[in-house]
């Protein structure tokens, strides 16, 4: 048995991107035309427990499907019974992996090391606690760092299989999360392995209903990035003077979700003394959700040079999970 005080640590890598250049960044899109905010500043702890809440909705079909394709998943692939480090994108409330490590026997579970990476440290802190409760002998190793800017950050401990659920890779505009695959391609190691989740094109009135629920669970989780926004540039946003708005561009393939200002107003920044005017009706775009085809996962694996091995999907092909592996040495 490890000691679980000395098999779990968290290494915080934000302050290197630091306040002031999250501020900027949040400041500059919101004066922009269109304007708009990162979708990872969803993530404070009310946005992760909204995400969470999201994924219970009767209508947000996205997690429940991609749970019955994990579940069974590890006796499907079976991974060589050698130490692995599961290196975990955007891990949230790590339920995916622990839905993984369920067909994992005990016995080897000393043999599992876990690297949650998330761009909240509450979420992490949270998720492991949970984890060594049930799993007491597994070694955790938490990262929080933003996977866009700073996976060159990832830990080399020895075989990693990368997992990235959720479809938070179509939260990236496509330019974006083609420079993140090669990014990715290119500090993976011959022969390691990414299980990718991929949410699939269906139906606009289907996509509408996920990100629309009845409860008014998304709207609330739209809202809370302007409170965010208030704590990191002091600034004075009502979130309940906008309304949620999410539907579907099929040209562009994704879901858009923006919040639209019911009022003009005139918004305070105390953190560098400056005002964003909004008029009535403008829109603040918070979110893009891009849905998938099978020939957009090869081209994310094409931009990885990532050879796709398995494409597992549930029965009506609205989720999948693409296993990539790499084939050959990046150069150094
Ligand atoms: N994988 C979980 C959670 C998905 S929600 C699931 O499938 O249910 C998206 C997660 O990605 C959140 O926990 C959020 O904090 C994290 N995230 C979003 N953008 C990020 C970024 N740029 N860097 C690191 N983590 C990010
Ligand atoms: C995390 N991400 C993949 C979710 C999605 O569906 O794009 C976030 C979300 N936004 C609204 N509902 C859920």
């Amino acid at each position: 048995m490890y000691d679980t005080r000395e098999a779990f640590c968290i290494t915080d890598h934000l302050p290197r991107i630091g306040k002031p250049a999250m501020q900027n960044e949040v400041f500059l899109g919101l004066k922009d035309k269109p304007r708009q905010i990162d979708s990872k500043y969803f993530y404070d702890s009310r946005g992760s427990e909204l995400f969470e809440e999201i994924t219970r909705l009767e209508e947000y079909y996205p997690t429940r499907t991609e749970k019955t394709i994990i579940e069974g998943l590890w006796e499907r692939m079976d991974p060589e019974h050698e130490p692995l480090h599961i290196v975990e994108l955007g891990s949230g409330d790590s339920s995916k992996f622990r839905l993984l490590l369920s067909g994992i026997p005990p016995s080897q579970l000393p043999l599992i090391g876990y690297y949650p990476v998330d761009i909240s440290k509450e979420a992490i802190a949270q998720a492991t606690e949970n984890l060594l409760n049930e799993f007491p002998p597994m070694r955790i190793h938490g990262l929080v760092l933003d996977f866009v800017h700073q996976l060159h950050l990832l830990p080399r401990p020895g075989n990693r299989l990368f997992c990235f659920f959720g479809s938070t890779i179509g939260n990236l505009d496509i330019d974006k999360a083609y420079g993140f695959m090669a990014k990715l391609g290119g500090i993976m190691e011959h022969g390691e392995c990414l299980l990718l989740g991929l949410d699939m094109i269906k139906s606009k009135a289907l996509l509408e209903r996920a990100y629309n629920d009845s409860r008014g669970v998304t709207e609330k989780f739209n809202k809370n990035i302007l409170m965010v926004a208030n704590r990191l540039l002091e600034a004075d946003f009502e979130p309940e003077a906008f309304d949620h708005l999410a539907f579907y561009n099929q040209e562009a393939r994704r879901v858009e979700m923006h919040l639209r200002a019911r009022k003009p107003m005139d918004i305070h920044c105390g953190f560098n003394g400056k005002r964003i005017r909004i008029q009535k009706h403008e829109c603040i775009h918070t979110e893009n959700s891009y849905k998938f085809s099978p020939g957009h996962i090869h081209e994310l694996g094409n931009r990885g040079g990532l050879r796709l091995t398995e494409l597992y999907s549930d029965p009506a092909s609205w989720f999948s999970l693409a296993c990539f592996e790499k084939t050959h040495r990046t150069p150094k």
